[in-house]
């Protein structure tokens, strides 16, 4: 058996080579500018702002979760632009794994794309649960009840049977994925214009409901333990808002199917990151000055913030609550859509099943990757309850957050060469200031979080050694120079 190539020169230049092949079977050039914008801001504003935002102005930071959007913000952008660097400089749709494939070899490579199905197939299945949760109210807003049993996972508290919207936003999301690219971007931006327009619109109409008294104290007194208010829950806060900023990344793993990807890929990170964080903090801002943070401990902490409003409100309410139903299942999309470019890359360079790295000829789509996508999310969804993965999406996007700020700073040192079309500014500071605050952001979430996270790595190192390993180097030293 052949070697493998030695991390450095010749596992980049495999990945180029590989992301050039890419081009010529996907749907290349589908996705421009404002589509691929579209795609990161679908991505990102989901379930964190329509849900977990209440969960963390109540429990630990008041209003002053405004500034823990602010610090989860600085990681995120930081972070940003050391992926706008890696993904100009190597356009391939494996996105962080390609990368950590490119600058450290194939061990972390494959922790990575191991690490990233919990980033974006839990990450979607999450939001599909959120997205049934606005799904069922709304269907008994107007009259019809989902039975309890077919809303509710059969694990955690309340049992139920099924969460049974979960699963078919789930299939329906993976089943437009698979029809086509330019379809699946169409349909994206027209809900990404609704979910946009109607936030915007919340932030503007809102504005004029705000009563300084729920400001104070802007940051509640800390009522003793770590998290419990204070500064300490500020930062705890940052920790849990951190998954709204989660899925900007994924415009990355457009970047076959993107036109001019080495200069529309780094444009779209940064517009989304900007776009998003800009609109979290002016969410937050008005949320809590609308309606006390104690009341905002809610499934829908918008709605309970428009019901604090008065009644003159009261018609607004419904337009959110629709408008959450169509951007969740935007974001549920998206993030599905990042996974199966992942798992392509992966099962093309040996390290999964040759079947996941097939693409319809007249879909031109990974199709095979897109099934395993919606049934393994559609048991998630359907099965898992949410608590339980949240912290855990969270935690493996902040590690994957790690790696590619880090991967920027070797490639700079081993390959000063290289083309690089974007040039993160004032590095290594700006990687600095995203793996201290990446890390910062883990050590913020709960030790069980971490243990999660080292069994599933765990799993993850044993498959590899008992399979991807080898098949990989085979894979790998087949490839041309
Ligand atoms: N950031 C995405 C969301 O908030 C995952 O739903």
């Amino acid at each position: 058996m052949s070697a493998p190539p030695a991390a450095g020169r010749s596992n980049l230049d495999a990945i180029l080579s590989q992301a050039r092949a890419d081009r010529e079977r996907l749907d290349s050039g589908a996705v421009g500018f404002v589509s691929l914008t579209a795609l990161g801001v679908a991505a990102v504003v989901g379930a964190g702002i329509f849900v977990t935002t209440g969960v963390a102005a109540s429990q630990y930071a008041g209003p002053a979760v405004v500034i823990s959007f602010i610090l989860a913000g600085i990681a995120a952008a930081a972070t940003s632009l050391c992926y706008a660097e890696m993904a100009a400089m190597i356009p391939a749709a494996g996105s962080t794994y390609s990368y950590a494939f490119a600058s450290f070899g194939t061990l972390l490579a494959w922790v990575i794309g191991w690490d990233l199905l919990l980033e974006y197939l839990f990450g979607a299945s999450t939001v599909a649960v959120g997205w049934s949760g606005y799904f069922v109210s709304l269907l008994d807003s107007i009259g019809i009840t989902v039975p309890h049993a077919l809303t509710t996972a059969p694990f955690g508290k309340d049992p139920g049977i099924v969460n049974l919207p979960a699963v078919l936003i789930v299939l329906s999301m993976c089943g437009l994925l698979a029809f086509g690219m330019r379809e699946s971007a169409k349909a994206n931006n027209g809900l990404v214009a609704l979910k946009l327009g109607v936030l915007v619109a919340f932030i503007l109409i809102g504005a004029w409901f705000i009563k300084d008294a729920n400001w104070k104290p802007f940051v509640p007194l800390n009522e003793g333990g770590f998290g419990d208010y204070g500064w300490s829950g500020v930062l705890r806060a940052a920790g849990v808002v951190f998954f709204a900023y989660i899925g900007f990344d994924a415009v990355s793993t457009a970047a076959a199917e993107a036109r001019n990807p080495k200069k529309t890929i780094p444009l779209g990170l940064l517009a989304t990151v900007a776009i998003s964080t800009a609109l979290y903090v002016a969410i937050a801002t008005v949320m809590t000055g609308m309606v006390s943070y104690k009341a905002l401990d809610v499934a829908d902490p918008l709605s309970a913030a428009i019901h604090a409003a008065g009644p003159s409100l009261a018609w607004f309410d419904s337009i959110v609550s629709l408008s959450a139903v169509v951007g969740l299942a935007a974001t549920i999309m998206v993030v599905f859509y990042g996974q199966t470019r992942i798992l392509m890359r992966m099962a093309s360079d040996g390290l999964l099943p040759d079947a996941l790295g097939k693409v319809s000829g007249t879909r031109q789509t990974p199709v095979v990757a897109t099934t395993v996508c919606a049934l393994g999310g559609a048991l998630i969804a359907g099965f898992v309850p949410i608590a339980a993965l949240t912290n855990l999406v969270s935690i493996g996007t902040l590690f994957a957050f790690v790696i590619v700020s880090s991967a920027v700073v070797a490639l700079r040192r081993n390959r000063p060469e290289l083309e690089r079309p974007f040039r993160v500014p004032a590095l290594p500071l700006v990687a600095g200031v995203a793996i201290v605050f990446s890390v910062a952001l883990i050590v913020m979430l709960p030790v069980a979080t971490w243990i999660r996270l080292f069994v599933w790595l765990a799993i993850g190192l044993t498959i590899f050694f008992a399979w991807g390993r080898a098949n990989s180097r085979v894979r790998m030293a087949a490839l041309p120079d």
